[in-house]
């Protein structure tokens, strides 16, 4: 397909989504492609307010389209109107089915609102509910959460220091992804069951099941707890809000219990979402010790509201992670439905995990032989150990890496291993 006939069709995209959208009544933000969404998004009433106008401006920032004038001055099909600077089709069946014609069903794919207008073809073979099961949901956008987050908070400051205890992303913006995680399939199928609690809340709700939705991870560090939680956001496509808990210490404590309410409430605006709780084991140790009674407090707030807050009601999906299971007491533990654990990979997974992160790049290696040579390495330090070797690499301006490399950084990471224990005393394992 040419460039320009591309440029073209995105044009009539829009044009016929706004017209599809102002027609019909039914159609909800959610039908709306994010990047025509986030265009006609207004902070003020938090929504897309209808009719929709397909400015030269609106094309120019949709679609990245240059040139527009042109492009419609040469098509009979489109009007453009010199006041108000918008476009419209010169009749919009006519505008429908010469873009029917072209068959652009890359376009309609990603589209709910065109897939609800052309699901009625069948030689389009669309179906809408499947496209709009694709679709980013409204609820996950970046700009809609940052205007909840800004009603929830009376000015700047207050939403600065909200913003010191938790991060809060959106789907789009996490990085992390389940792709990149070998997990074990006991670990896919809890992740699945949350999935399902989630789309099945309703049901969930008037069956009376509502201890459902509350997951504690547990494991040695680097064994891809907080890349699971956060990538979960983005598999879910659910805006993530993330507590450091380390944070309560480091900020004027006679507030922090007002924020961590401020959180979870934030966390039921945003629903649904998930709710993630790193390093949980500081819950423990602040119940273990007898001073900072304003930080037993900030805690106690923190367990009441995990009490509190549930997935069936309020659509918030609670994850926690934590490296010490021992040091969790059992009032920590039971509010907890469902506890999973994450161990140091076996070498079948180690040496997916290579693979994993060697997919990338140039790499001549033996990864089942390397999966060998590294019992008790966890996720964390596979890939330590592979940076190592492509650094290595790139001391010598090479790009391609292979065994010697590894077998080199394995080395290198072993007596960083040994100096790290004889300095610092530390146990083998935790
Ligand atoms: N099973 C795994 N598959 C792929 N990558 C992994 C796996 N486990 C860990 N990693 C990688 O190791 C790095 C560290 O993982 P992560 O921070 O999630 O560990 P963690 O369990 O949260 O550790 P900590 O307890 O120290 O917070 C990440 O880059 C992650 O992608
Ligand atoms: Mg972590």
């Amino acid at each position: 397909m040419s460039a320009e006939k591309r440029k073209t069709l995105e044009i009539f995209e829009l044009l016929l989504t706004a017209e599809i959208y102002n027609r019909s009544e039914n159609l909800t933000e959610d039908d709306l492609p994010p990047k025509i969404r986030k265009y006609y998004f207004d902070p003020v009433i938090k929504g897309v307010e209808r009719p929709l106008r397909v400015t030269l401006k609106a094309v120019e920032k949709i679609s990245g389209v240059e040139r527009i004038r042109q492009i419609i001055e040469e098509n009979p099909l489109v009007v453009f109107h010199e006041i108000g600077f918008h476009l419209t089709l010169m009749d919009f069946e006519e505008g429908a089915q010469w873009f029917a014609t072209q068959r652009p069903l890359y376009l309609i794919k990603g589209n709910p609102v065109l897939a609800y207008f052309y699901e009625k073809d069948d030689s389009m073979n669309v179906s809408y509910a499947e496209v709009r099961e694709q679709n980013q949901p409204f609820s996950a956008d970046r700009e809609l959460i940052e205007a909840k987050i800004r009603k929830l908070c009376a000015d700047k400051k207050e939403a600065e220091d909200l913003l010191k205890l938790a991060t809060i992303k959106a789907p789009e913006d996490v990085r992390d992804r389940l792709d990149d995680l070998i997990l074990t399939a006991e670990q896919r199928e809890e992740i699945a069951k949350a999935g399902k609690a989630l789309e099945y809340r309703q049901y969930l709700k008037d069956v009376g099941l509502y201890e459902i939705g509350k997951l504690l991870l547990v494991g040695p560090p680097g064994t891809g707890k907080t890349s699971t939680a956060r990538a979960l956001s983005r598999w879910f496509g659910l805006p993530l809000v993330e507590v450091k808990l380390s944070m309560i210490t480091s900020h004027y404590l006679g507030e922090t219990s007002k924020n961590i309410d401020k959180v979870f409430l934030l966390a039921k605006e945003l629903s649904p979402c998930i709710l993630f709780i790193d390093e949980f084991d500081f819950v423990a140790k602040t119940r273990g010790s007898d001073d900072h009674g304003a930080l037993k407090r900030a805690v106690n707030t923190l367990l009441k509201a995990i009490d509190e807050v549930s997935l069936v009601e309020h659509g918030v999906l609670l994850i926690a992670a934590t490296n010490y299971a021992q040091l969790l007491d059992y009032a920590a533990w039971r509010r907890f439905d469902k506890v999973l654990g994450f161990s140091r990979p076996d070498a079948e997974m180690r040496c997916k995990i290579l693979d994993k992160v060697l997919d990338r790049m140039d790499a001549e290696v033996d990864a089942p032989k390397l999966a060998e040579l590294t019992e008790g390495y966890t996720g964390s330090d596979l890939r330590l150990v592979v940076r190592e070797a492509v650094l290595n690499a790139l001391l010598q301006d090479r790009k391609k890496i292979d065994q010697d490399d590894l077998l080199r950084a394995v080395e290198q990471f072993e007596r960083r291993i040994s100096d790290h224990r004889q300095n610092y005393n530390a146990p083998a394992d935790q």
